[in-house]
């Protein structure tokens, strides 16, 4: 881990301002948060102090959902009646779908996914958010519609009509056929539920940082999941699950790995999939996967592409390994997604709906103890000087 980066002391640095300057914010407290800890050195992830592992292994995604939000695992009836709201809820509005079908279909399902997320706030009437129904609604609402939106719009850009949910099925199962217009396989179906509980919540990322920063402003929830979706789709965040396969694709085989990589390291390309502001060692969501991976595998056929993943895991040991860089959660999704027949355009999609339940805990935690976020920076810019005519202006020599 020797070189990795510079230690927190030296990395943040007092400007003349006085304050504390760290890019990135890496290291700056910026909230009390009790939804979530990560130990990065023992790779340990908890959600309201449950292991991860546990929840992924027993729990379901709604239920795991109920316990970010509210803090507490539900009662069976709780269950039963939050797990009822959510499916009465799945439906959107036609007028969501015609907005859909104006969308490019070549545009990226993000894209489509922040738009619509934000046009629920047209529809639910807005900033009654220190009213308990109206915040309990509201997370019924995204929790349900969300998927429902993601799997609308891949239908709609093959051209297909898209299909009502089914309430005879399970969150997860629901969401499959949705976008498959297929009975589900119940395996699958309770590996992508596995997924959707391990990528629920991860307490500061930039996502959750932008919801907490929109819901700051006491702005409505929709605004908020719209914010953290946009966020969320750049590669260096949940975009990388798409890259990463694209990667794999590139390298082509296992004993390609090794050359691939050492390209990469000397060019100073990033390894998609690989390193974390948090964690030193393997994420262990990243292990979790990699054995939802092996059973679908095992199930369902293999795919040359986890070959090539495992060949790269193994040769990133000696190279990236000592700098503290291993596989995120973002290595293995994009295999299990694939396998379960997800394009991959629609990974980070798939991402965010599991995302929204963490934004949500974080929604309402921040109203709980709300102050607007509101930085400082260090200004490097002209000192104080006039305005000229057109005519007298030079250009500067190095534009
Ligand atoms: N491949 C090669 N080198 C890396 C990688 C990587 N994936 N990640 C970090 N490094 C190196 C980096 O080049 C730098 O080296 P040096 O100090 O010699 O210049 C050092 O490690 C620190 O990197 P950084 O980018 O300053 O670290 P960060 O904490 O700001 O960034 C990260 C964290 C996740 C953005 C970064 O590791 C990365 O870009 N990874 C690839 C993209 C990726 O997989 N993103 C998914 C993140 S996890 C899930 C999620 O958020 O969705």
């Amino acid at each position: 881990m020797d070189g990795f980066r510079k230690g927190q002391n030296e990395e943040m640095s007092h400007e003349s301002t006085g304050n504390l300057f760290s890019p990135g914010l890496e290291g700056v407290p910026v909230t009390h948060s009790a939804i979530c800890d990560i130990d990065g050195l023992k790779g340990s992830l908890t959600y309201r102090g449950y292991p991860v592992a546990e929840l992924a292994a027993h729990s379901t995604f709604l239920e795991t959902t109920y316990l970010l939000i509210w803090g507490q695992l539900p009662t069976p009836q709780q269950l039963r009646d939050f797990e009822g709201e959510v499916q009465m809820h799945r439906r959107v509005s036609f007028r969501v779908r015609d907005m859909l079908k104006c969308f490019p279909a070549t545009g990226h399902p993000m894209d489509a996914l922040q738009a619509s997320a934000a046009s629920l706030g047209l529809f639910y009437s807005r900033r009654a958010i220190d009213n308990p129904q109206y915040v309990y609604d509201a997370v019924v609402r995204l929790i349900a519609k969300i998927p429902t939106m993601v799997a609308a719009f891949q239908l709609i850009r093959k051209g297909q009509d898209p299909i009502q949910p089914r309430d005879d099925l399970a969150y997860s199962d629901n969401f499959l056929y949705m976008l498959t217009d297929r009975e589900v396989d119940p395996l699958a179906a309770r590996i992508l539920d596995r997924c959707l509980i391990l990528h629920a919540e991860h307490s500061l990322n930039a996502s959750t940082f932008s919801a907490r920063v929109t819901a700051s402003t006491l702005t409505d929830p929709y605004a908020v999941v719209a914010s953290a979706v946009g966020t969320l789709a750049g590669p260096l965040h949940g975009g990388a699950n798409e890259d990463v396969l694209l990667m794999l694709e590139e390298i082509g085989n296992p004993d390609c790995a090794g050359v691939f990589l050492d390209k990469a390291i000397s060019s100073k390309r990033k390894i998609m999939g690989f390193g974390h502001r948090e964690y030193r060692v393997k994420d262990p969501r990243a292990s979790i996967l990699q054995g939802l991976a092996e059973e679908l595998f095992a199930r369902f056929g293999k795919d040359h592409m986890y070959e090539v993943a495992k060949s790269l895991e193994n040769e990133a040991e000696s190279r990236l390994g000592p700098k503290g860089i291993f596989p995120n959660v973002d290595f293995y999704s994009g295999l299990v997604y694939r396998k379960l027949g997800i394009p991959r355009d629609l990974f980070t999609p798939v991402f965010a709906i599991s995302r929204v339940a963490g934004w949500l805990a974080h929604w309402r935690e921040q109203l709980g103890a709300n102050r607007i976020f509101r930085p400082s920076q260090i200004y490097t810019g002209p000192e104080p000087r006039s305005w000229t005519p057109p005519e007298e202006r030079i250009e500067p020599l190095d534009s």
